[in-house]
């Protein structure tokens, strides 16, 4: 099920006509109330979310809500111990049916009039109708869930695209990772002001890393692009990626990525745009922290500390950075044409306990600053596209390459792959 694509496509049309390859967006891409619906008819109700993760819901009744524009959905851990997934609309008169963001129940009951849900999502209680009323007919409508490497995935789709790549290259590259026996040590959750395209765009990039990020720069070597690097600094990589690679092999880690720069995602054909791969850090820094030092135990199967930062992704709305003995994971929320909601999630080791293994004043730092940062980025250039003397200036093909695959994305989701 999703909602009606019923939104006038002329102004979509005009919009994108103006679009220019290898440039910025126009301003109304940002500012244009229509096709912020279109988005996520067309985009956020259409494709496969990142729900949040597999500790969070630990047994049976275990559940969370995943609001995105109209549709709402409750995802609930089953007695069989597999994920499932209901429409959030009560089979009555349609209130909410969970009002908590999580939690842990045995039925779900509508707050309205107490018609009861159980886990599966079948009608169990509904006071006076009448004795042949048949229940089976008014079960929670159900949402696709999947779930992988201790990551679930929702789709609102009535037919969602085939999810078997992401998760099957997700389930290999970050088995190692643990992050199905992880502990969350710590949500942060932010309302950034800015259009959700914009804290991609941002996030594909490190043009703007030098100077916005001194912490995240000094742990990896993104600012760099082939073509785009001090010629030492080149050296440095090429030796410490050699390394990387030989002991990763070793150790039954996955393939890495072998050049300076963001990894580029796939092509934009496939209906889900996904990429994994294991980074280097540099010599000194065992993890992505404020000094390079561990903060918390070693996570899930890594024997010692070297195994560089894994990072997945998947658009729309999911990125996760994994060192040896923490993971941070980032799921944007479209909450209306200028804002996002941002939550950002800290992982550790299943076994680690808080003040025993690990504080969160040193765990939390390193992606705390460079979150932010990047949100007063996003949100000082929502400002400024939305000025009518904004025109869409020209992007880097060596910095910025991510950014114009994104657009590539974008458009071809939209279903206007013509564009430019
Ligand atoms: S609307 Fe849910 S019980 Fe009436
Ligand atoms: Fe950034």
């Amino acid at each position: 099920m999703s909602s009606t694509d019923a939104a006038p496509a002329a102004g979509l049309h005009e919009i994108v006509a103006g679009y220019q390859h290898g440039h910025a967006l126009g301003g109304r891409f940002y500012a244009d109330p229509a096709l912020y619906e279109i988005e996520l008819a067309r985009i956020w109700h259409q494709g496969w979310l990142f729900a949040g993760v597999s500790a969070e819901l630990p047994s049976p009744g275990s559940y969370l809500v995943y609001t995105v524009g109209a549709c709402s959905a409750i995802v609930v851990r089953q007695h069989d111990g597999s994920v499932a997934a209901y429409h959030n609309v009560c089979r009555h008169r349609g209130s909410l049916v969970a009002t908590q963001p999580s939690g842990r129940v045995r039925n779900f009951t509508c707050p309205y009039h107490q018609w009861t849900y159980g886990l599966d999502g079948r009608l169990r209680q509904c006071r006076a109708m009448p004795a042949d009323f048949d229940q089976s007919g008014y079960s929670l409508l159900p949402v696709h869930a999947a779930e992988a490497a201790g990551l679930v995935f929702i789709s609102f789709a009535a037919s969602p695209p085939d999810l078997a790549g992401a998760a099957g290259l997700f389930a290999a590259m970050a088995a190692p990772q643990g992050l199905a026996g992880a502990r969350v040590a710590h949500v942060a959750e932010y309302e950034v002001a800015a259009n959700w395209k914009l804290v991609w765009e941002n996030n594909r990039e490190c043009y703007h890393c030098d100077v916005s990020h001194p912490q995240y720069i000094a742990a990896n070597y993104d600012r760099y692009d082939d073509g785009d690097m001090p010629a030492a600094r080149e050296r440095e990589l090429a030796e410490v990626t050699r390394r990387s690679q030989e002991m990763w092999a070793a150790a039954g880690l996955a393939v890495t990525h072998a050049s300076a720069g963001l990894a580029q995602f796939p092509s934009a054909d496939g209906r889900v745009w996904y990429s994994a791969n294991r980074t280097p850090l540099v010599p000194g820094y065992e993890t992505e922290s404020m000094d390079g030092a561990r903060v918390a135990p070693l996570m899930g199967a890594y024997e010692g500390p070297d195994v560089g930062v894994l990072r997945l992704r998947m658009l729309p709305n999911f990125w996760h950075h994994g060192s040896c003995d923490h993971a941070v994971i980032t799921r944007l929320t479209p909450s209306g044409l200028g804002s996002t909601t941002v939550r950002v999630m800290w992982l550790v080791d299943g076994a680690a306990q808080e003040g025993r293994d690990y504080r969160l004043a040193e765990l939390l730092p390193f992606w705390q600053l460079t979150s932010e940062q990047d949100w007063e980025i996003c949100a000082r250039q929502q400002l400024g596209v939305q000025s009518p003397a904004y025109v869409p200036g020209p992007l880097s093909a060596v910095k910025e390459y991510n950014v114009m695959g994104f657009h590539a994305w974008y458009l071809r989701a939209l279903g206007e792959p013509q564009g430019g």
